[in-house]
């Protein structure tokens, strides 16, 4: 199955708002990202605005060709931005405002929110909705429940364990990726993911669908540009 690359472009807007102006131009990195054959443009418009503000969503929606993944914990200001865009992929995290990065998909204990009608609220809009999960069946199970269409599993502890351990840790992913697709969900994947580890990742999961990088690709730009890079990125995933 051909797996999409998702370039993640929050750190591209980290640099941009490092100096308060407009350069690097957001806009022009994503048309140039969409024209070196990425699959999709992913974006995680926090509360705090630190990097990609809620104009900058409003702005990349505009212009974009390819899927739009619009990332976020389901807030009133995240679900107006939602309604107001309609993007083709909603991932929901569980993340509280000040979490420096997602580092764990949604539980049990974060169902103090109503998920479910929140999620089929998202669906009727038309977008399709992920759920940021650890590895694990029984997320899975809570996200077919909760009635998402897709499960992005979050691979921060498979990039960790990567070196040491990388047979043993990839499955759990096996497993959550197998269930998910018996039980008619898609497959994404993203956290740390890299140069080094995506290939053996993506050859574990053959039914990936997607997956979404942004802070290695960004670094890797910086050595090999970003046209090799992206190159380099969709290769791993033949
Ligand atoms: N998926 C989710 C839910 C994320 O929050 C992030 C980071 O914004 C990513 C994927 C991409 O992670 P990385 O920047 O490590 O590639």
């Amino acid at each position: 199955m051909y797996t999409r690359l998702s370039v993640n472009v929050n750190k591209i807007a980290t640099i941009r708002n490092a100096r308060g102006g407009n350069n690097p131009d957001l806009i022009k990195i994503v048309k140039k990202i969409e024209s070196l054959g990425a699959d999709g443009i992913t974006v995680h418009p926090r509360p705090d605005e630190r990097h990609i503000t809620t104009k900058d969503v409003y702005e990349i929606a505009e212009v974009i060709t390819t899927e739009f993944n619009v990332e976020g914990f389901p807030d009133e200001r995240f679900l107006k931005i939602i309604n107001d865009i309609r993007p083709n992929q909603v991932t929901l995290v569980p993340d509280a405002p000040n979490t420096l990065t997602s580092n764990r998909g949604w539980n049990y204990s974060d169902l103090d929110i109503n998920l479910n009608l929140i999620i089929e609220k998202i669906k009727k809009t038309g977008s399709k909705v992920s759920l940021f999960i650890d590895p694990s069946v029984e997320m899975v199970r809570l996200a077919v429940e909760l009635g998402a269409d897709r499960v992005e599993l979050y691979t921060g502890l498979y990039a960790e364990s990567y070196q040491q351990d990388k047979e043993s840790v990839i499955l759990k992913y096996i497993e959550s990726a197998d269930y998910a697709i018996k039980n008619d969900l898609e497959v994404n994947a993203g956290h740390d993911l890299d140069l080094i580890n995506l290939e053996f990742f993506k050859q574990a999961i053959p039914a990936l669908r997607e997956v979404s990088i942004g802070h290695a690709l960004v670094c890797d730009s910086l050595i090999y540009g970003l046209e090799k890079t992206i190159q380099l990125y969709l290769s791993k995933l033949k």
